[in-house]
């Protein structure tokens, strides 16, 4: 999986040309994209300016020496390449795995053109094997996660690996709920926008333009 990552990471910057705003996206395939960006721009073969969508990217492109402003300096994104959890054959998808999706989507929704990168393994025939996050504010989050498992949705409050609340780069929790088979998630999508504490759901319903998807070795490219 490792290499295929790195296959459609590294392919995604093609995407990318000379003078652009680009957004760059969180976690382990994003990771890919932002080392080859880069190594491009230390070759001198890409000037660009980028906004990140974590703490963590932004850690990784000032380190390589990527050009970085903040959303409100720029007009307008011309490209955001980021991974995602879950993509239905609508191309509709679950992020949030890395609980960055609050400024995943905020950035995503100024682009020009958004593309996602993944390995096969994030194809599904439905969304929701994958725990949906859902970025809530530390007030009330339990009063919250008890309205959740009432309607049914298995909530969950993230943990980290030692046990403590997960917190996000916005100092809010994460709640991921357990659904197993989402069939509508417009539906779902507006729902969870109405309910008060949410600051922002994993769905990302009708965002992408591009899917690179990573499968036998090779780079698949699947236009919404
Ligand atoms: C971050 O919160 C997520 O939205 C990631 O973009 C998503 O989880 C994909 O990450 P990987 O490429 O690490 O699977």
């Amino acid at each position: 999986m490792e290499s295929l990552k790195k296959q459609v990471g590294y392919a995604s910057v093609n995407y990318i040309k000379d003078g652009m705003t680009v957004g760059l996206g969180t976690g382990s395939t994003a990771y890919y994209m932002v080392e080859k960006l880069g190594q491009e721009i230390k070759k001198g073969n890409l000037n660009i300016t980028a906004v990140t969508t974590s703490k963590k990217t932004a850690e990784q492109a000032e380190s390589l020496g990527i050009p970085l402003k903040d959303l409100n300096e720029v007009d307008w994104i011309d490209v955001t390449i980021d991974g995602a959890d879950e993509i239905d054959p609508q191309f509709q998808g679950i992020k949030g795995g890395g609980g960055a999706h609050l400024i995943e989507k905020i950035v995503a929704s100024y682009s020009n053109q958004v593309i996602w990168i993944v390995d096969e393994s994030k194809m599904v025939n439905q969304l929701g094997d994958f725990p949906l996050p859902l970025e809530v504010i530390p007030f009330g989050h339990q009063k919250l996660e008890k309205i959740l498992q009432e309607k049914g949705y298995h909530p969950e409050t993230r943990l980290t690996k030692e046990g403590q609340l997960f917190t996000t780069d916005n100092d809010n929790f994460i709640i991921d709920l357990h659904l197993k088979n989402i069939t509508d998630p417009h539906a779902l999508a507006q729902e969870l926008s109405q309910l008060p504490g949410i600051v922002e759901h994993g769905l990302f319903l009708d965002m992408v333009d591009i899917v690179l998807v990573g499968r036998n070795g090779q780079v698949e490219t699947l236009k919404a």
